[in-house]
């Protein structure tokens, strides 16, 4: 990507993300018929590739939809009328979590921390030994807070308790170490539009053994033709057969991404995001600003300002870059920048002197040059 001379904005918002020239060129090809021979061995290598993303040798479901209808096609799956189920909730996805999980009939309760901090094991722990759960639904980076779960003890403690874990990494995988088999996950679904670095618009699932046994032996009907992952499983074994009709140049994108995450390897590509997001964030909080996360994420970072709308009008309008503001009670007093997928240095120095220079601007105590002088000792 040539930073120099950009025609359109450089994308620092939490997905979807800047794209790579490869895949960009997959979605300009001609179109191909979806239950034909191209699309057919391409879809088998992004059943492949997926399994590599999750770090699992079992069943993986991808389908045309957003971050969204992981969390739908899961709870509609694999909850029934009544299940017990507890929702961590770190912030607005978690709280999303809880609400299409009563959708579809569970009987919730929730586990909510002060927004900016992560939820301990020890929390979990503690509040699952106060009553009897048939799931857990947990979040690995919530994009709301920047904040950064740990999904692997927590999914150990969730276990202990006997319960199905659910993850939510819609924002994690591909930037944030997760192994979905290592870990005893059961359900685990992302975007394509975040850290794997595809447009938006695809699905990916990974699905444990005792997840396919819970939903194939339910008792109740799934209350969704679309949402109903059993339809799904044979699509993955022969994609002739048809279902729907898939999202063909999004999937042929998200194929070619893949294949760049599987080229980089993963367990570089965390440590690339690590590294990237740590040097970010230290130079942010040596030149004065205040990040809202008590546990900062490797794909996103939020920082505590006075007033998000002006700032991000101006980091747009003067720098040519695009960060978000946060959600719900917090849209006006944070910012969120995204810092994942092919995300490098030069893009989080530009980032980084973009909402320095501009918090300056609007009267926030910050200090420009030093933070300038520790990025460049951290090259
Ligand atoms: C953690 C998390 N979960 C779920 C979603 C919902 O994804 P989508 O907007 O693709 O439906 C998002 C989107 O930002 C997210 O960050």
């Amino acid at each position: 990507m040539n930073m120099s001379n950009r025609n359109s904005p450089l994308l620092m918002i939490p997905g979807p993300t800047n794209l790579d020239s490869r895949v960009i060129g997959a979605l300009s090809l001609p179109q191909v018929a979806h239950t034909g021979q191209t699309f057919y061995s391409e879809f088998k290598d992004i059943v492949e590739l997926t399994r590599y993303a999750f770090k699992t040798n079992g069943r993986v479901i991808i389908f045309s939809g957003s971050g969204t209808s992981g969390m739908e096609s899961s709870a509609a799956s694999l909850l029934e009328r009544g299940d017990k189920v507890l929702s961590v909730e770190t912030g607005f996805f978690g709280r999303r979590f809880t609400t299409i999980a009563k959708i579809y009939g569970a009987d919730v309760d929730t586990l909510s921390v002060q927004e900016g901090k992560a939820v301990t094991p020890d929390l979990l722990d503690e509040r699952l030994s106060r009553g009897s759960y048939d799931a857990v639904l947990l979040t690995h980076v919530e994009t709301s807070t920047a904040v950064a779960n740990p999904i692997k003890e927590l999914s150990s403690v969730a276990r202990r308790h006997g319960c199905l874990v659910i993850v939510d990494t819609v924002c994690g995988l591909g930037g944030s170490e997760f192994r979905f088999d290592e870990w005893g996950i059961d359900v685990a679904f992302a975007g394509s539009q975040k850290a794997l670095a595809a447009p938006p618009g695809a699905m990916l699932m990974a699905i444990s053994d005792r997840a396919t046994e819970k939903l194939t032996s339910r008792k109740s009907p799934v209350v969704s033709y679309y949402y109903d992952l059993r339809r799904w499983i044979p699509i993955m074994d022969d994609p002739h057969i048809y279902l729907t009709t898939p999202s063909t140049a999004v999937l042929r994108a998200l194929r070619v991404a893949l294949q760049m995450v599987r080229d980089e390897g993963l367990e570089n590509r965390w440590q690339r995001h690590a590294e990237l997001s740590r040097a970010f964030q230290d130079s942010l909080v040596s030149a004065g600003a205040r990040l809202f996360s008590e546990s900062p994420a490797p794909t996103v970072t939020a920082i505590s300002v006075k007033d998000s709308a002006s700032l991000a009008k101006r980091i747009l309008a003067e720098h040519n870059i695009m960060v978000a503001r946060g959600l719900d009670s917090h849209s006006n007093d944070i910012i969120r920048v995204g810092h994942m997928g092919i995300v490098n240095k030069q893009m989080l120095d530009l980032t980084l002197s973009a909402i320095l220079m501009e918090m300056k601007q609007l009267g926030e105590k910050v200090d420009v040059r030093e933070s300038i002088e520790l990025h460049q000792r951290t090259r």
